[in-house]
């Protein structure tokens, strides 16, 4: 049987149709109109379409956008500055700083100059910390967007074995972080991990997020699991084009999967989406108002 396909991109579009009757409801009864501010340091390319991206859809929501670049040799003093404004600026209720910095900014001292209640990457250690000891935090939008597609696949997770491939502190640490919340039984595996695919065979959910294109192959895959591919890799093709590839090699996977998400389409428009989310959980919060409950 081949694997159902996670259809990201279609869940994602009702997220964010939810997101823009929230913010139609806080316009037309609080007269307030959540606002996203992204810092954009440099010209990597990925990075320009990501922000592009981001600006378009918080736009097409309804919400205040507002980009903010800097040259690829500003200083560390230059980022922190931005930071501090938009810290101070109440029509921003989200700052999202994009990652990777140039090498002469300390990311770690960006991140954590972000008010902790406008952090939407929910990278701030404060945010790190509270949801790791089960507090209210802002969680890092590509683990709420793969729990959320777990969720709605799968119901209850409660028991089931998950591996993440990958421990960084934006996908592998939060998302082990969600699953144990959800009662999972937990490994994260990495670099150093010992018979890699073995482990990955024993997963019911396999999160991969390493960044290496199409690295774990079809007989890793336990039969019927449900596989969630966080990587998005650009590879060379024949003839000087180029195609984006997960981290799963998703030919082989979807012969032994019970379900997956593709690559585009799957995990990328739900984080994005959640982006979003965590804006207008940001206002909200920001001015003491219940989240509206929209269908
Ligand atoms: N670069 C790649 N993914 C992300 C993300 O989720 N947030 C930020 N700030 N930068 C990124």
């Amino acid at each position: 049987m081949v694997a159902e396909r996670i259809d990201g991109k279609a869940y994602a579009q009702t997220v964010r149709e939810r997101v823009a009757g929230q913010v139609a409801f806080l316009k037309s009864k609080y007269d307030i109109t959540p606002g996203l501010a992204v810092v954009l340091v440099g010209e990597d390319p990925a990075s320009q379409v990501y922000v592009r991206n981001k600006n378009k859809v918080t736009v097409e929501a309804g919400m205040k956008s507002e980009e903010i670049r800097l040259e690829k040799d500003a200083t560390q003093a230059e980022v922190l500055a931005v930071v501090d404004r938009l810290n101070n600026d109440p029509t921003i209720h989200g700052i999202l700083v994009q990652l990777p910095l140039p090498p002469q900014v300390d990311e770690m001292a960006v991140i954590n100059a972000i008010d902790p209640a406008k952090d939407v990457d929910g990278f701030h250690v404060i945010n790190s910390g509270r949801q790791a000891v089960g507090l209210d935090a802002m969680v890092p939008c590509t683990p709420l967007g793969c729990i959320t597609l777990l969720k709605e696949r799968i119901g209850d997770l409660s028991g089931l074995n998950a591996v993440v491939v990958g421990r960084s502190n934006i996908v592998g640490k939060p998302m082990a972080s969600l699953l144990l919340a959800e009662n999972c039984t937990v490994t994260i595996a990495h670099s150093k991990t010992k018979d890699l695919p073995g482990l990955c065979r024993t997963a019911d959910i396999l999160v991969a997020a390493v960044g290496r294109p199409e690295m774990i192959r079809g007989d890793w895959v336990k039969d019927g699991a449900t596989v969630i591919d966080v990587g998005i890799n650009r590879i060379e093709t024949e003839g000087g084009k180029s195609r984006l590839v997960g981290d799963v090699c998703y030919p082989e996977a979807e012969q032994k999967a019970g379900a997956i998400t593709p690559v585009p389409g799957g995990v990328g428009p739900m984080t994005i989406a959640f982006l979003l989310v965590n804006t207008v959980t940001a206002c909200c919060r920001s001015n003491n108002i219940e989240i509206p409950e929209i269908e």
